[in-house]
């Protein structure tokens, strides 16, 4: 027998019952971001490597290790996207979309890291992403969180999810702060896992970041980025914190959430959850004022989010959010040659007449018994059944599948339309 080719590990198809899952997700997503009134945007899956590298920080993990990185025919270098930022901001100035000009968009769709997989953690994924040009101050922070929270609450999950607030202040605080914590991280090197300890040299505020208990004990003696803060940094996050507040919504402080990528300044958060094990975050954003700058453009006020599917996915099933679906309203089913050469006809007379509902034809044959079964499963609303003595007579029989008290009566089809209209409008 030939081998079968598996799909590439951490790379997952979505079945039809996912699929429904996931269709049910993206329109509360589709209709939250537009009730923000903010515009969708698409770009390509691949672009130019140094568009990642520049962007995102050469000393990433997510740079250093997880890109899809290939040569071209032309020997170009590429790379899978392994988030969206990125592009989007490339596209805005492409396209001229910056310029005197605020923005609002969103985009959706898959992203490439080549990272262990496990639960949560995939080397496809996928993300909602929201990212606004041109404002700079800590009210349009406030609206992209609050817009999050808005589809968090909608799904009835805001209180499984703890939201954690950091700034990170501007580069030129940072920067005061790195040395600092170097200068402490360079006293404990003995105490520090080998991750760390090649990261003190390349990228130290990611330390913060470490799981290693041993680190994060001796974190509790680290200076705090918090100290380091200017006076506009400060003002920043305060307001931002009061704006919160006055909506109502709860998070926590944590001084040590630094973000994967190099691009934040000020404002960084994410929604943390404990139901999903270690791969716990299901959304990350921040403000990132020097990445339109950094990729040529001119300096622009920029903050976002990425939402990972996945896991939104994962949580809400966890919890029971997601009800199955329906796969129709409608389904029609015969027996016998005569009726067989019907029943396609009626179905499209039914899809034409009901538009929005979703008919559909038992093709195959076998008993009503077994034709009545495959309904139920579909959990369809109505059979429209059709035998040869209706047919005869230009009838079909209607029957309510989930009102079995209302029996099942026989009439003609364009009754039995109005009738299904009726009840399901
Ligand atoms: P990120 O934190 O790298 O941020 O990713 C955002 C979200 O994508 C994560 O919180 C997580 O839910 C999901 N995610 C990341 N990696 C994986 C993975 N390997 N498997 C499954 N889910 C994953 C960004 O990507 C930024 N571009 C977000 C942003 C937009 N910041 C400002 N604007």
């Amino acid at each position: 027998m030939t081998a079968q080719i598996q799909a590439v590990r951490g790379m997952n198809d979505l079945l039809p019952e996912d699929t429904a899952k996931w269709q049910q997700v993206e329109a509360v997503l589709r209709q939250n971001v537009r009730a923000f009134g903010y515009s969708e945007i698409r770009m390509p899956i691949v672009e130019k490597t140094p568009l990642f590298s520049r962007a995102i920080g050469e000393v990433t993990d997510v740079v250093e290790k997880e890109m899809y990185t290939f040569l071209d025919r032309q020997g170009e270098s590429l790379s899978l996207r392994p988030e969206g930022t990125a592009g989007c901001v490339r596209a805005c100035l492409e396209h001229n979309l910056l310029y005197n000009q605020e923005q609002r968009l969103w985009y959706m769709g898959p992203m490439f890291r080549h990272e262990r997989p496990q639960k949560g953690r995939y080397r496809q994924f996928h993300q909602l992403g929201v990212e606004a040009f041109g404002l700079n101050g800590p009210d349009i922070d406030a609206e992209i969180i609050l817009l999050s929270a808005a589809i968090f609450r909608q799904f009835g999950i805001l209180d499984e999810l703890d939201l954690q607030l950091n700034s990170l202040g501007t580069k030129e605080e940072r920067l005061v702060y790195r040395a600092k914590l170097v200068e402490f991280l360079e006293q404990h090197l003995d105490v520090l896992d080998e991750d760390s300890k090649r990261r003190v040299k390349t990228n130290p505020l990611r330390v913060l970041d470490s799981k290693d208990e041993r680190v994060q004990e001796l974190l509790l003696d680290a200076p705090k980025l918090s100290d380091y803060l200017g006076e506009g940094s400060r003002a920043h996050f305060d307001t931002l914190r009061s704006l919160l507040e006055d909506a109502g919504l709860k998070y926590s402080l944590n001084d040590r959430l630094v973000r994967g990528l190099d691009y934040y300044n000020l404002t960084v958060f994410e929604w943390v959850t404990t139901a999903l094990g270690a791969q716990g975050t299901v959304c990350g954003g921040g403000r990132y004022d020097g990445l339109v700058e950094e990729l040529g453009g001119d300096a622009t006020p920029a903050v976002g989010f990425g939402m990972g599917l996945e896991r939104l996915v994962l949580l809400l099933s966890t919890l029971e959010k997601l009800k199955s679906q329906r796969q129709c309203e409608v389904y029609v089913m015969g027996q016998g040659e005569q009726v067989i050469r019907q029943q396609a006809k009626i179905a499209m007379q039914l899809r034409d007449a009901l538009p929005g509902l979703r008919v559909l034809n038992h093709c195959g044959g076998g008993s009503f018994k077994r034709q009545f079964k495959r309904a139920d499963k579909l959990q369809a609303l109505f059979a429209v059944v059709l035998g040869e003595d209706e047919l005869k007579q230009n009838l079909v029989t209607l029957k309510d599948l989930q009102h079995a008290e209302n029996g099942q009566i026989t009439c003609t089809l364009a009754e039995a339309i109005e009738k299904i209209r009726s009840q399901t409008c």
